[in-house]
């Protein structure tokens, strides 16, 4: 990643570079002027790419609204296994868009299919993925890869067999906060030194599941594999399905370690069950019990190689490492600090989240005051904000100013010796407007759809197949930990399809 300051020696956080940074290729930056509309009836043009959905569930939904906003995005036609919400959909998008109930189908009437957004349960993201590559689309899937190892692994072999792109949807690879965050504050100013520690958590409240009346004939459903309308309405419970939520949800935040770090885990240990969701009364009658695990802790621990002025540095003939151990939990009871992820190194504490709230830097209490000026001066530069005087402490369940002194609360550390000097607040620095605007998930089809266009290969996707492979081990490895209460310990290989 080039280096982004301006000759004022403040960091370029305009639209443009962020583009350049989110972007697969320098041929992005034409379609940056375009304005942010396009729609299913947009004028053609040579950019225009052809676009089809596969599950028009909520997701499916997120990846149309977003890839609308880009523009020269046409979507030709979109599918369901329910013709409802096929049909629904294509309403939705307008035009000439056709709703299909199989993919077979849809790809026979529309040749012209360019690109296949894959918004389905995760069971058949293997079994899509390989159908739409081998019929010669570029592929967009939603994570989390599959609900099984060897399914993942398959994704990765149809890739290479086909030479398609194929992109998976872990979509923070591509926000530009967590891009400033890694390629920025870490990697080039070093901010918060060397980082010991990562944590991340998902917390939700208890959801019940889904109580369908009617729906899809049972025939069809069997037919399709699904048992009946209430386990194809809440399929991420059940085994055959979904990975359960630290699939679910932790997939997002695993993958965003394994970025941050740059590596693969060397070992994890979890604990885990079915602790709140078994037999749980269902309003129409009978009872409802989780097939995966409704909460987890995992801690894994990675050897992460040490650089020096950008270069690692060697001990002997093998690169130097120093541990980081990185946290994970996932609750499906209490939805307490919803979801962030937290780095933190000797100097000072970064906070980021998919919701901008939870974005706030903390410098550790610098006793010797060499690093105080380096932060002011950064913060100066604008790769920093100082918080306004009114500090909203983003750790309460609603921010909330915290500008009223209060005598009792302010006795700081007077209670032990061993609590910590309190460290110093700042904050990421906001985005440009225009970015700001965009939702989550349109950088990273953006980068998608721009690499497409520009003929680029895996290496210009920002989560080409093969590094969501890493994620899905590191996840679904989880179930084992927990089943035989082991520590499972890794080798490189581990993480790569042969
Ligand atoms: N990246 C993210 O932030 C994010 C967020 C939510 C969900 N997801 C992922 O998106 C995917 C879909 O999740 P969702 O929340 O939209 O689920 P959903 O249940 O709302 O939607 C799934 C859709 O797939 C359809 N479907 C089921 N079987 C089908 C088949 N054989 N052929 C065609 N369509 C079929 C269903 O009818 C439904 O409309 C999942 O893999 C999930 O992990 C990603």
């Amino acid at each position: 990643m080039k280096s982004i300051v301006t000759p004022s020696g403040k960091p370029d956080l305009t639209r443009r570079t962020f583009l350049r940074n989110t972007a697969a290729t320098g041929a992005a930056l034409s379609y940056t002027k375009m304005a942010a509309h396009a729609a299913a009836g947009a004028p053609e043009g040579s950019d225009t790419l052809k676009v089809a959905l596969v599950g028009c569930g909520s997701q499916g939904g997120i990846l149309k609204g977003a890839s609308l906003r880009i523009p020269g995005i046409k979507f030709v036609a979109v599918c369901d296994l329910w013709e409802k919400k096929a049909i629904t959909m294509a309403r939705a998008i307008g035009g000439e868009v056709k709703p299909y109930t199989t993919m077979d189908e849809m790809f026979k009437a529309h040749p012209e299919i360019d690109c296949v957004l894959i918004a389905a349960p995760d069971w058949l993201h293997a079994p899509f993925s390989r159908k739409a590559l081998e019929a010669g689309k570029q592929v967009y899937c939603e994570k989390m890869m599959s609900n099984s190892l060897e399914a993942a692994a398959d994704m990765v072999r149809a890739q290479r067999e086909t030479g398609h792109l194929l992109q998976i949807g872990h979509q923070r690879r591509s926000n530009p906060r967590y891009q400033f965050m890694r390629n920025r504050l870490l990697r080039e100013k070093n901010l918060l030194g060397q980082i010991t520690h990562l944590y991340g958590q998902w917390n939700r409240s208890v959801k019940m599941p889904f109580e369908p009346k009617g729906g899809i004939p049972q025939e069809v459903l069997t037919k399709n594999g699904y048992v009946d309308m209430f386990q194809f309405s809440n399929w991420r419970s059940y085994k055959k399905y979904g990975g359960g939520v630290i699939s679910d949800l932790g997939a997002h935040q695993i993958d965003i370690f394994n970025w941050l770090l740059g590596t693969t885990p060397r070992s994890m240990i979890a604990s885990g069950g079915i602790d709140y969701f078994k037999n749980l009364p269902l309003s129409g009658g009978g009872t409802f019990s989780y097939e995966q695990l409704d909460n987890a802790a995992v801690v894994y621990e990675y050897d992460v190689p040490v650089y020096e002025g950008g270069v690692p540095v060697m001990e002997g003939d093998k690169p130097k490492t120093h541990l980081v151990r990185a946290m994970y939990q996932v609750l499906t009871t209490n939805g307490s600090q919803n979801y962030y992820e937290k780095v933190m190194g000797v100097e000072g504490t970064i906070v980021i989240s998919e919701q901008p709230v939870y974005n706030q830097v903390y410098r550790e209490k610098d006793t010797t005051g060499e690093k105080v000026g380096m932060w002011e001066q950064l913060a100066r530069q604008g790769f920093l904000r100082k918080p306004p005087a009114t500090v909203y402490n983003k750790f309460w369940e609603r921010p909330k100013a915290w500008n009223i002194p209060d005598k009792w609360l302010a006795k700081e550390g007077t209670q032990d010796v061993r609590v910590s000097i309190p460290a110093d607040p700042y904050e990421l620095p906001a985005m440009p407007k225009e970015l700001d605007e965009k939702p989550p998930h349109q950088f990273h089809l953006e980068n998608f759809y721009n690499t497409v266009r520009a003929g680029g290969k895996q290496s210009d996707l920002n989560c080409p197949v093969s590094e969501a492979y890493k994620c899905a081990v590191s996840v679904l490895k989880i179930n084992e930990a927990v089943a035989t209460g082991r520590r499972i310990d890794f080798q490189p290989s581990d993480f790569v399809v042969s």
